[in-house]
Protein backbone atom coordinates (compact mmCIF):
# COMPACT_ATOMS: atom_id res chain seq x y z
CA UNK A 1 0.00 0.00 0.00
CA UNK A 2 1.58 3.21 -0.76
CA UNK A 3 2.13 5.68 2.13
CA UNK A 4 0.34 8.95 3.12
CA UNK A 5 1.37 11.99 1.39
CA UNK A 6 2.99 15.03 3.83
CA UNK A 7 -0.08 17.27 3.84
CA UNK A 8 2.49 20.24 5.33
CA UNK A 9 5.73 20.94 4.52
CA UNK A 10 8.23 22.90 6.59
CA UNK A 11 11.46 23.96 6.11
CA UNK A 12 13.59 24.66 8.54
CA UNK A 13 16.48 27.55 7.38
CA UNK A 14 14.10 29.82 5.71
CA UNK A 15 16.17 32.39 5.16
CA UNK A 16 19.77 30.42 4.48
CA UNK A 17 22.02 29.68 1.23
CA UNK A 18 20.24 26.26 0.89
CA UNK A 19 16.94 27.55 0.48
CA UNK A 20 17.64 30.56 -1.78
CA UNK A 21 19.74 27.98 -4.00
CA UNK A 22 17.79 24.89 -3.77
CA UNK A 23 14.48 24.77 -2.18
CA UNK A 24 12.58 27.70 -3.62
CA UNK A 25 13.64 26.48 -7.28
CA UNK A 26 12.80 23.26 -6.43
CA UNK A 27 9.03 24.24 -4.46
CA UNK A 28 8.08 26.00 -7.90
CA UNK A 29 9.19 22.68 -9.81
CA UNK A 30 6.83 20.81 -7.17
CA UNK A 31 4.22 23.13 -7.93
CA UNK A 32 4.10 22.53 -11.42
CA UNK A 33 4.09 18.84 -10.88
CA UNK A 34 0.78 19.44 -8.60
CA UNK A 35 2.12 19.34 -5.01
CA UNK A 36 -0.65 21.67 -3.50
CA UNK A 37 0.19 21.95 0.06
CA UNK A 38 0.98 24.85 2.97
CA UNK A 39 4.62 25.34 2.79
CA UNK A 40 5.81 27.33 6.28
CA UNK A 41 9.60 28.69 6.21
CA UNK A 42 11.20 28.66 9.38
CA UNK A 43 14.10 31.16 10.63
CA UNK A 44 15.49 33.06 12.99
CA UNK A 45 14.63 36.78 10.57
CA UNK A 46 12.60 36.02 7.75
CA UNK A 47 9.22 37.32 7.91
CA UNK A 48 6.26 36.49 5.52
CA UNK A 49 7.15 39.84 3.04
CA UNK A 50 11.19 38.69 3.67
CA UNK A 51 10.37 34.74 2.45
CA UNK A 52 8.36 36.03 -0.64
CA UNK A 53 10.64 38.43 -1.74
CA UNK A 54 13.57 36.26 -1.17
CA UNK A 55 11.47 33.29 -3.15
CA UNK A 56 11.45 36.00 -6.05
CA UNK A 57 14.95 36.52 -6.07
CA UNK A 58 16.03 32.79 -5.48
CA UNK A 59 13.89 32.18 -8.63
CA UNK A 60 15.37 34.91 -10.69
CA UNK A 61 18.58 33.58 -9.96
CA UNK A 62 18.24 29.92 -9.75
CA UNK A 63 15.31 28.76 -11.76
CA UNK A 64 13.23 30.10 -14.34
CA UNK A 65 10.42 32.27 -12.74
CA UNK A 66 7.28 30.71 -13.46
CA UNK A 67 4.23 33.76 -12.92
CA UNK A 68 1.70 31.02 -12.46
CA UNK A 69 3.71 28.49 -9.96
CA UNK A 70 5.22 31.13 -8.35
CA UNK A 71 1.77 33.12 -7.36
CA UNK A 72 0.91 29.49 -6.39
CA UNK A 73 4.07 29.27 -4.27
CA UNK A 74 3.43 32.67 -2.41
CA UNK A 75 -0.18 31.84 -1.57
CA UNK A 76 1.31 28.64 0.13
CA UNK A 77 3.56 29.86 1.62
CA UNK A 78 3.90 30.87 5.71
CA UNK A 79 6.29 32.04 8.07
CA UNK A 80 7.00 31.41 11.36
CA UNK A 81 9.77 33.38 13.23
CA UNK A 82 11.83 32.53 15.87
CA UNK A 83 14.93 31.45 17.48
CA UNK A 84 15.60 27.06 17.19
CA UNK A 85 16.76 27.25 20.60
CA UNK A 86 13.50 28.86 21.85
CA UNK A 87 10.03 26.67 22.89
CA UNK A 88 8.34 29.22 21.63
CA UNK A 89 8.94 28.96 18.17
CA UNK A 90 7.73 25.58 17.93
CA UNK A 91 4.67 26.77 20.06
CA UNK A 92 4.14 29.12 16.89
CA UNK A 93 5.01 26.21 14.79
CA UNK A 94 2.49 23.78 15.76
CA UNK A 95 -0.21 26.54 15.80
CA UNK A 96 0.53 27.50 12.49
CA UNK A 97 0.48 23.54 11.64
CA UNK A 98 -3.19 23.80 12.82
CA UNK A 99 -5.27 20.60 11.68
CA UNK A 100 -2.13 19.32 9.69
CA UNK A 101 -1.46 15.61 10.28
CA UNK A 102 1.27 14.72 8.19
CA UNK A 103 4.11 17.48 8.61
CA UNK A 104 7.19 16.93 6.76
CA UNK A 105 10.05 18.75 8.39
CA UNK A 106 12.91 19.59 6.44
CA UNK A 107 15.89 20.66 8.08
CA UNK A 108 17.95 22.99 5.84
CA UNK A 109 20.15 24.47 8.89
CA UNK A 110 23.67 23.66 10.19
CA UNK A 111 24.04 20.12 11.17
CA UNK A 112 25.08 21.05 14.82
CA UNK A 113 21.00 22.39 15.28
CA UNK A 114 19.42 18.83 14.62
CA UNK A 115 19.19 17.42 17.67
CA UNK A 116 17.55 20.91 19.18
CA UNK A 117 15.00 21.23 16.64
CA UNK A 118 14.35 17.42 16.76
CA UNK A 119 13.26 17.50 20.92
CA UNK A 120 11.80 21.01 19.86
CA UNK A 121 9.35 19.44 17.40
CA UNK A 122 8.92 16.28 19.68
CA UNK A 123 7.87 18.76 22.82
CA UNK A 124 5.58 20.75 20.95
CA UNK A 125 3.92 18.04 19.54
CA UNK A 126 4.69 18.81 16.12
CA UNK A 127 6.01 15.45 15.06
CA UNK A 128 3.94 13.13 15.55
CA UNK A 129 3.09 11.36 12.36
CA UNK A 130 5.74 13.66 11.04
CA UNK A 131 8.59 13.16 8.51
CA UNK A 132 11.67 14.42 9.11
CA UNK A 133 14.61 15.86 5.89
CA UNK A 134 18.12 15.82 7.10
CA UNK A 135 20.50 17.67 4.68
CA UNK A 136 24.17 15.98 5.03
CA UNK A 137 26.61 16.12 6.60
CA UNK A 138 24.82 13.56 8.81
CA UNK A 139 27.68 13.11 11.88
CA UNK A 140 31.37 14.48 11.72
CA UNK A 141 32.44 10.55 12.18
CA UNK A 142 31.29 7.33 13.14
CA UNK A 143 30.56 7.70 16.95
CA UNK A 144 28.51 11.18 16.16
CA UNK A 145 26.32 9.55 13.22
CA UNK A 146 25.81 6.82 15.81
CA UNK A 147 24.42 9.24 18.51
CA UNK A 148 22.57 11.53 16.19
CA UNK A 149 20.68 8.59 14.80
CA UNK A 150 20.42 7.13 18.53
CA UNK A 151 18.70 10.61 19.72
CA UNK A 152 16.57 10.89 16.39
CA UNK A 153 14.74 7.72 16.99
CA UNK A 154 13.92 8.76 20.49
CA UNK A 155 11.45 11.17 18.46
CA UNK A 156 11.32 9.42 14.66
CA UNK A 157 11.01 6.36 13.81
CA UNK A 158 13.43 4.91 11.40
CA UNK A 159 10.96 4.87 8.13
CA UNK A 160 10.26 8.52 8.98
CA UNK A 161 13.43 10.02 8.79
CA UNK A 162 15.36 10.96 5.37
CA UNK A 163 18.85 11.56 5.42
CA UNK A 164 19.54 13.13 2.10
CA UNK A 165 22.80 13.01 0.07
CA UNK A 166 21.71 14.60 -3.68
CA UNK A 167 23.69 12.56 -5.47
CA UNK A 168 20.98 9.78 -5.12
CA UNK A 169 18.63 12.27 -6.99
CA UNK A 170 20.91 12.80 -9.90
CA UNK A 171 19.93 11.44 -13.43
CA UNK A 172 23.34 10.01 -14.19
CA UNK A 173 23.69 8.12 -11.02
CA UNK A 174 20.32 6.36 -11.57
CA UNK A 175 21.40 5.88 -14.79
CA UNK A 176 24.24 3.82 -13.70
CA UNK A 177 22.28 1.46 -11.72
CA UNK A 178 19.65 1.13 -14.68
CA UNK A 179 22.08 0.85 -17.54
CA UNK A 180 24.10 -1.73 -15.46
CA UNK A 181 20.99 -3.85 -14.61
CA UNK A 182 18.96 -3.21 -18.01
CA UNK A 183 21.97 -5.06 -20.43
CA UNK A 184 22.43 -8.32 -18.86
CA UNK A 185 25.66 -8.26 -21.15
CA UNK A 186 27.42 -6.38 -18.64
CA UNK A 187 27.01 -8.33 -15.68
CA UNK A 188 29.41 -11.29 -16.56
CA UNK A 189 32.19 -8.90 -17.07
CA UNK A 190 31.49 -6.47 -14.21
CA UNK A 191 33.58 -8.24 -11.54
CA UNK A 192 37.72 -8.69 -10.62
CA UNK A 193 37.67 -11.04 -13.66
CA UNK A 194 37.57 -8.39 -16.42
CA UNK A 195 37.99 -4.98 -14.35
CA UNK A 196 41.41 -3.88 -13.70
CA UNK A 197 40.99 -0.79 -12.16
CA UNK A 198 38.31 1.82 -11.46
CA UNK A 199 38.97 5.44 -10.61
CA UNK A 200 35.93 8.16 -9.80
CA UNK A 201 37.58 11.99 -10.51
CA UNK A 202 35.46 14.50 -9.34
CA UNK A 203 36.78 18.19 -10.76
CA UNK A 204 35.50 21.53 -9.03
CA UNK A 205 36.97 24.60 -10.60
CA UNK A 206 35.92 26.66 -8.14
CA UNK A 207 37.33 27.06 -4.24
CA UNK A 208 35.15 27.52 -0.75
CA UNK A 209 34.07 31.36 -1.51
CA UNK A 210 31.92 32.17 1.19
CA UNK A 211 31.58 28.87 2.57
CA UNK A 212 34.89 29.06 4.31
CA UNK A 213 33.32 28.46 7.46
CA UNK A 214 31.50 25.30 6.82
CA UNK A 215 34.00 24.06 4.71
CA UNK A 216 36.84 24.43 7.00
CA UNK A 217 34.71 22.30 9.24
CA UNK A 218 34.23 19.39 6.86
CA UNK A 219 37.06 19.52 4.36
CA UNK A 220 36.72 17.16 1.50
CA UNK A 221 36.49 13.66 3.10
CA UNK A 222 33.58 14.67 4.98
CA UNK A 223 31.92 16.74 2.79
CA UNK A 224 32.03 14.95 -0.83
CA UNK A 225 34.06 11.52 -0.40
CA UNK A 226 31.76 9.93 3.40
CA UNK A 227 28.90 10.41 0.69
CA UNK A 228 28.80 11.14 -2.56
CA UNK A 229 31.66 9.32 -3.97
CA UNK A 230 30.59 6.26 -1.61
CA UNK A 231 27.14 6.78 -3.18
CA UNK A 232 28.85 6.94 -7.03
CA UNK A 233 30.56 3.60 -5.54
CA UNK A 234 28.20 2.06 -4.81
CA UNK A 235 26.23 2.05 -7.76
CA UNK A 236 28.86 1.09 -9.95
CA UNK A 237 29.84 -1.81 -7.74
CA UNK A 238 26.65 -3.17 -5.55
CA UNK A 239 25.33 -6.52 -6.79
CA UNK A 240 21.90 -6.51 -8.73
CA UNK A 241 18.77 -6.47 -6.00
CA UNK A 242 16.67 -9.19 -6.16
CA UNK A 243 12.95 -9.14 -4.78
CA UNK A 244 10.89 -5.50 -5.58
CA UNK A 245 10.28 -4.28 -2.08
CA UNK A 246 11.67 -0.45 -2.08
CA UNK A 247 14.05 -1.29 0.77
CA UNK A 248 15.88 -4.10 -1.69
CA UNK A 249 18.08 -1.57 -3.04
CA UNK A 250 18.92 0.13 0.25
CA UNK A 251 19.89 -3.25 1.46
CA UNK A 252 22.40 -4.41 -1.43
CA UNK A 253 24.13 -0.93 -1.07
CA UNK A 254 24.52 -1.94 3.00
CA UNK A 255 26.19 -4.66 2.23
CA UNK A 256 28.16 -3.34 -0.36
CA UNK A 257 29.40 -0.53 1.71
CA UNK A 258 29.79 -3.39 4.66
CA UNK A 259 32.86 -5.21 2.21
CA UNK A 260 34.68 -2.23 1.84
CA UNK A 261 37.88 -1.97 3.91
CA UNK A 262 38.12 0.67 5.98
CA UNK A 263 40.86 3.54 4.71
CA UNK A 264 43.90 3.88 6.48
CA UNK A 265 46.16 6.75 6.43
CA UNK A 266 48.61 4.84 3.85
CA UNK A 267 45.44 4.75 1.03
CA UNK A 268 45.55 8.62 1.07
CA UNK A 269 46.76 11.66 0.08
CA UNK A 270 45.36 15.35 1.19
CA UNK A 271 45.98 18.43 -0.69
CA UNK A 272 45.13 22.34 0.35
CA UNK A 273 45.17 24.25 -2.41
CA UNK A 274 47.39 27.53 -2.08
CA UNK A 275 45.00 30.75 -1.25
CA UNK A 276 42.98 28.60 0.77
CA UNK A 277 44.26 30.31 4.43
CA UNK A 278 43.26 33.49 2.99
CA UNK A 279 39.16 32.45 2.42
CA UNK A 280 36.70 34.65 5.04
CA UNK A 281 36.15 31.84 7.56
CA UNK A 282 38.85 29.68 7.10
CA UNK A 283 40.75 28.98 10.49
CA UNK A 284 44.41 30.46 10.82
CA UNK A 285 46.67 28.09 9.93
CA UNK A 286 44.18 25.56 8.65
CA UNK A 287 45.51 21.92 7.86
CA UNK A 288 41.65 21.24 6.37
CA UNK A 289 41.61 19.09 3.21
CA UNK A 290 40.23 20.80 -0.42
CA UNK A 291 41.92 17.51 -2.15
CA UNK A 292 41.72 14.13 -1.72
CA UNK A 293 42.51 10.85 -2.90
CA UNK A 294 42.02 7.47 -2.10
CA UNK A 295 42.52 3.94 -2.62
CA UNK A 296 39.48 1.55 -2.01
CA UNK A 297 39.20 -1.70 -1.56
CA UNK A 298 36.21 -3.83 -1.66
CA UNK A 299 37.15 -7.03 0.08
CA UNK A 300 34.18 -9.06 -1.65
CA UNK A 301 33.86 -11.90 -4.46
CA UNK A 302 33.17 -9.56 -7.22
CA UNK A 303 35.54 -7.49 -6.52
CA UNK A 304 38.62 -8.40 -4.50
CA UNK A 305 42.02 -7.12 -5.64
CA UNK A 306 40.50 -4.50 -7.97
CA UNK A 307 42.32 -1.23 -7.52
CA UNK A 308 39.46 1.73 -6.89
CA UNK A 309 40.67 5.68 -6.97
CA UNK A 310 38.64 8.10 -6.04
CA UNK A 311 40.11 11.58 -6.26
CA UNK A 312 37.83 14.85 -5.58
CA UNK A 313 39.37 18.59 -5.27
CA UNK A 314 38.83 22.63 -5.17
CA UNK A 315 40.24 24.84 -7.69
CA UNK A 316 41.05 21.79 -10.24
CA UNK A 317 41.47 22.83 -13.89
CA UNK A 318 37.55 22.54 -14.50
CA UNK A 319 34.53 20.98 -13.37
CA UNK A 320 33.46 17.53 -14.55
CA UNK A 321 32.85 14.74 -12.54
CA UNK A 322 33.78 10.96 -14.09
CA UNK A 323 33.87 7.56 -13.52
CA UNK A 324 36.31 5.60 -15.61
CA UNK A 325 36.11 1.82 -15.27
CA UNK A 326 39.26 0.23 -17.05
CA UNK A 327 38.79 -3.50 -18.34
CA UNK A 328 42.24 -5.78 -18.61
CA UNK A 329 44.40 -6.29 -21.21
CA UNK A 330 44.86 -9.54 -23.38
CA UNK A 331 46.34 -12.07 -21.49
CA UNK A 332 49.44 -12.09 -24.41
CA UNK A 333 49.97 -9.33 -27.34
CA UNK A 334 48.60 -11.30 -30.24
CA UNK A 335 49.68 -8.84 -33.11
CA UNK A 336 52.88 -8.08 -31.81
CA UNK A 337 51.76 -4.84 -30.35
CA UNK A 338 51.66 -3.79 -26.79
CA UNK A 339 47.64 -2.59 -26.32
CA UNK A 340 47.45 0.42 -23.82
CA UNK A 341 46.14 0.09 -20.31
CA UNK A 342 43.24 2.39 -21.25
CA UNK A 343 42.10 1.06 -24.65
CA UNK A 344 39.33 -0.52 -23.19
CA UNK A 345 37.23 0.89 -20.71
CA UNK A 346 33.73 2.25 -20.10
CA UNK A 347 33.69 5.63 -19.30
CA UNK A 348 30.66 7.35 -17.36
CA UNK A 349 30.09 11.03 -17.19
CA UNK A 350 28.31 12.61 -14.45
CA UNK A 351 28.42 16.23 -14.75
CA UNK A 352 28.07 18.44 -15.98
CA UNK A 353 26.81 16.75 -19.17
CA UNK A 354 25.73 12.77 -18.83
CA UNK A 355 27.62 10.82 -21.06
CA UNK A 356 28.05 6.82 -20.86
CA UNK A 357 30.74 5.69 -23.48
CA UNK A 358 32.86 2.32 -24.14
CA UNK A 359 36.70 2.82 -25.13
CA UNK A 360 37.92 -0.40 -27.33
CA UNK A 361 40.91 -0.73 -29.91
CA UNK A 362 40.38 -1.69 -33.11
CA UNK A 363 42.49 -2.34 -36.24
CA UNK A 364 43.84 0.85 -37.94
CA UNK A 365 43.27 0.64 -41.64
CA UNK A 366 46.31 -0.65 -43.26
CA UNK A 367 48.14 -3.69 -44.25
CA UNK A 368 49.72 -3.62 -40.74
CA UNK A 369 48.13 -5.07 -37.74
CA UNK A 370 48.16 -2.22 -35.66
CA UNK A 371 45.35 -1.03 -33.79
CA UNK A 372 44.22 2.66 -32.38
CA UNK A 373 41.45 3.29 -29.74
CA UNK A 374 38.12 4.63 -30.30
CA UNK A 375 35.29 5.51 -27.86
CA UNK A 376 31.32 4.78 -28.70
CA UNK A 377 29.50 7.14 -27.07
CA UNK A 378 25.60 5.64 -26.35
CA UNK A 379 24.01 7.93 -24.38
CA UNK A 380 25.06 12.46 -24.60
CA UNK A 381 22.50 14.43 -22.65
CA UNK A 382 22.07 17.79 -20.88
CA UNK A 383 22.45 17.74 -17.25
CA UNK A 384 18.95 16.58 -15.24
CA UNK A 385 16.12 18.14 -16.21
CA UNK A 386 14.88 18.11 -12.91
CA UNK A 387 16.82 19.27 -9.91
CA UNK A 388 18.30 16.61 -7.67
CA UNK A 389 16.43 18.72 -4.69
CA UNK A 390 12.99 18.49 -6.51
CA UNK A 391 13.02 15.00 -6.71
CA UNK A 392 13.85 13.93 -3.51
CA UNK A 393 11.63 16.80 -1.77
CA UNK A 394 8.81 15.36 -3.80
CA UNK A 395 10.01 11.81 -3.12
CA UNK A 396 10.31 12.85 0.53
CA UNK A 397 6.51 13.93 0.38
CA UNK A 398 5.53 10.60 -0.97
CA UNK A 399 6.81 8.51 1.47
CA UNK A 400 9.20 7.31 -0.92
CA UNK A 401 12.71 6.51 1.25
CA UNK A 402 14.30 4.44 -1.49
CA UNK A 403 16.57 7.46 -2.98
CA UNK A 404 17.48 8.51 1.06
CA UNK A 405 20.71 7.51 2.86
CA UNK A 406 19.29 4.46 5.57
CA UNK A 407 20.77 4.55 9.13
CA UNK A 408 23.02 1.37 8.71
CA UNK A 409 24.73 2.83 5.43
CA UNK A 410 24.84 6.49 6.84
CA UNK A 411 27.11 5.16 9.24
CA UNK A 412 28.63 2.13 7.13
CA UNK A 413 30.07 5.06 5.29
CA UNK A 414 31.12 6.73 8.05
CA UNK A 415 33.43 3.51 9.33
CA UNK A 416 34.91 3.15 5.84
CA UNK A 417 36.29 6.66 6.18
CA UNK A 418 36.75 7.34 10.27
CA UNK A 419 40.68 6.42 10.34
CA UNK A 420 41.50 8.71 7.69
CA UNK A 421 39.84 12.01 9.32
CA UNK A 422 41.58 14.43 10.74
CA UNK A 423 45.61 15.02 10.36
CA UNK A 424 46.39 11.42 10.88
CA UNK A 425 48.29 12.06 6.87
CA UNK A 426 49.81 14.80 6.01
CA UNK A 427 48.53 17.75 4.00
CA UNK A 428 50.13 18.98 1.03
CA UNK A 429 50.17 22.38 -1.06
CA UNK A 430 49.13 22.59 -4.77
CA UNK A 431 48.63 25.30 -7.07
CA UNK A 432 45.12 26.25 -8.06
CA UNK A 433 43.52 25.03 -11.22
CA UNK A 434 45.95 21.94 -11.08
CA UNK A 435 45.36 18.61 -10.32
CA UNK A 436 46.02 18.05 -6.85
CA UNK A 437 49.71 17.47 -5.23
CA UNK A 438 52.22 15.53 -6.76
CA UNK A 439 51.99 12.84 -4.09
CA UNK A 440 48.56 11.96 -5.51
CA UNK A 441 50.82 10.69 -8.49
CA UNK A 442 52.92 8.27 -6.53
CA UNK A 443 49.34 6.71 -5.04
CA UNK A 444 48.14 5.35 -7.93
CA UNK A 445 51.29 4.48 -9.20
CA UNK A 446 51.72 1.28 -11.48
CA UNK A 447 47.78 1.20 -11.23
CA UNK A 448 47.94 4.85 -13.26
CA UNK A 449 47.65 7.13 -14.75
CA UNK A 450 45.28 8.92 -13.35
CA UNK A 451 42.75 9.38 -16.55
CA UNK A 452 41.37 13.31 -16.17
CA UNK A 453 37.56 14.00 -17.22
CA UNK A 454 37.01 15.54 -20.51
CA UNK A 455 36.76 19.50 -19.95
CA UNK A 456 33.12 20.16 -20.15
CA UNK A 457 33.30 21.74 -23.87
CA UNK A 458 34.71 18.40 -25.48
CA UNK A 459 32.88 16.32 -27.95
CA UNK A 460 33.33 12.73 -27.35
C1 LIG B 1 27.96 19.46 -1.88
C2 LIG B 1 29.29 19.87 -1.31
O1 LIG B 1 27.37 18.45 -1.10
O2 LIG B 1 28.15 18.98 -3.20
C3 LIG B 1 29.96 20.90 -2.19
O3 LIG B 1 29.08 20.40 0.00
C4 LIG B 1 30.06 20.40 -3.62
O4 LIG B 1 31.26 21.23 -1.70
C5 LIG B 1 28.69 19.94 -4.09
O5 LIG B 1 30.53 21.46 -4.42
C6 LIG B 1 28.76 19.32 -5.48
O6 LIG B 1 27.46 19.07 -5.93
P1 LIG B 1 27.09 19.12 -7.46
O7 LIG B 1 25.68 18.71 -7.53
O8 LIG B 1 27.33 20.53 -7.92
O9 LIG B 1 28.05 18.16 -8.14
Amino acid sequence: MAAPSSDTLVFFGATGDLAYKQIFPSLQGLIREGFNIPIIGVSLDGSLDKLKERARDSLEHHGDLDQDAFQKLIELLRAVQGDYNDPATYQKLRQELGNAERPLHYLAIHPSMFVKVAEGLAESGCAANARVVLEKPFGRDLASAQELNKILHQYFPEESIYRIDHYLGKEPVQNILYTRFANPIFEPIWNRHYVRSIQITMAEDFGVEDRGKFYDEAGAIRDVVQNHMLQILASLTMAPHTGDDLESIRDEKARLFKAITPLAPGDVVRGQFDGYLSVPGVSHGSTVETFVAVKVAIDNWRWAGVPIFIRCGKQLPFTSTEVMVEFKRPPRETFGEIVPVLSSHMRIRISPDITISMGLRVKKPGERMAGQDVELTFVRQAADDMPPYQRLLGDAMRGSAELFARQDSVELQWRVVDGILGNVTPLYAYEPKTWGPAEAYQLIGKRGPWINPRPPESKP
